[in-house]
């Protein structure tokens, strides 16, 4: 149920949002289409590392960051193709029976333990991990469900189908190489980790992207003419820009995590100037007293915060299996868009959390 708003909430506010970070020109052909789409295969076949693997590599806790992205990677992976099914049904002429060949080796061609959402159940479990569809859903990061969204928006309203085509065009094909990377610097990090899900996809997404090329990309344009060719180079271009989006956030995130002691300092260095502007009526402040259990769900906020607990013991949550605990007279920054939560630990905990806006005007 906790999922539901902040997923609904990304859902409405990223088609606005993208229109504007994504801007077409609107004379795109079959010819052009397809070089860019090769270009992009070839350089994406080139692509030495990705962010979301150098944070786990550069984490203070690489085995901690490696199952975090396990986590964000999970709203997609658990219940692999499920967006895509979507399209099964109808009639979309030769474009159905294309999409339905990648459909069933999604779904392990019938075979339930080669069905890709059981590679990586298996992957979950090797990790330590419950690997219950949503079991983590109070870590996914907002670029995870953004992601996760933008492939059930595309898939839920069909006259987005040419979109998706693009979309589905660019996950085969950038998949080959996420999978690899993720794979290796998982495996680093995690030397016990079931990989298959990833060899699997190393191979198998050879086909899915020459599949995805000649039986959906290009039959689609011979059909349909322009509006699918620019609507295909849309939808490439919104997946890629959230998958982006995506990884980034989740750099932010580990790197927050790991600035947790940091944090608590940047509260001592400034506590005092805070609460003296607060007296001087130049900032807001709310004041909470809450008892032994009481649970923040995970969210985040548009600005820094400081947090000041005045009496009691709180375990702050920086993020997945990642928390300081705070008690009479300490604190912590919070950064602003920074996945975080508390729960109570004594009988009652009074804390007060100050609006600082820019944490860097303080310091
Ligand atoms: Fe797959
Ligand atoms: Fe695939
Ligand atoms: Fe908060």
């Amino acid at each position: 149920l906790g999922l539901r708003p902040r997923s609904l909430l990304l859902h409405l506010r990223v088609e606005p949002g993208l229109e504007k970070e994504i801007r077409l020109s609107d004379n795109w052909s079959l010819p052009a289409v397809e070089e860019y789409f090769r270009s992009y295969a070839t350089e994406s076949r080139e692509v030495p590392s990705l962010p979301s693997a150098e944070a786990i590599r550069s984490s203070s806790n690489p085995a901690t960051a490696a199952r975090d992205w396990l986590v964000q990677l999970a709203p997609d992976f658990l219940i692999e193709s499920s967006p895509m099914a979507r399209y099964a049904s109808g009639n979309y002429g030769k474009l159905s029976s294309s999409l339905f060949k990648i459909i069933i080796d999604e779904l392990g061609y019938g075979d339930f333990e080669r069905k890709h959402s059981t590679l990586f159940e298996n992957t979950m479990r090797s990790a330590g991990l419950n690997s219950v569809p949503h079991r983590y859903w109070q870590y996914y990061l907002n670029g995870s469900l953004m992601l996760a969204n933008y492939y059930n928006r595309i898939t839920r309203n069909r006259k987005h189908v040419f979109r998706y085509i693009g979309a589905i065009y660019l996950a085969e094909t950038g998949f080959l190489t996420s999978c690899r990377i993720w794979r290796d610097v998982l495996k680093e990090a995690l030397p016990g980790l079931d990989t298959r899900y990833f060899d699997e996809h190393c191979h198998i997404d050879i086909d899915h992207s020459r599949m995805a090329l000649d039986g959906l990309v290009r039959p689609a344009i011979e059909t349909y003419g322009n509006f699918a060719a620019n609507e295909i180079v849309r939808g490439f271009e919104e997946a890629r820009w959230i998958g982006e989006f995506a990884e980034q956030d989740f750099v932010r995130q580990i790197c927050w995590k790991d600035s947790a002691e940091r944090n608590q300092d940047h509260y001592q260095q400034i506590f005092l100037k805070v609460r003296r502007a607060w007296e001087a009526g130049e900032i807001t402040k709310d004041c909470l007293d809450e008892p032994k259990g009481e649970l923040s769900i995970t969210h985040t906020h548009d600005g820094d915060e400081l947090c000041h607990v005045a009496s009691g013991e709180m375990e702050f949550l920086n993020g997945f299996e990642c928390s300081t605990t705070l008690r009479g007279n300490q604190g912590i920054i919070i950064e602003h868009n920074r996945l975080h939560g508390a729960l109570i630990h004594s009988e009652r905990c009074k804390y007060e959390i100050y609006n600082i806006g820019d944490l860097d005007r303080w310091l």
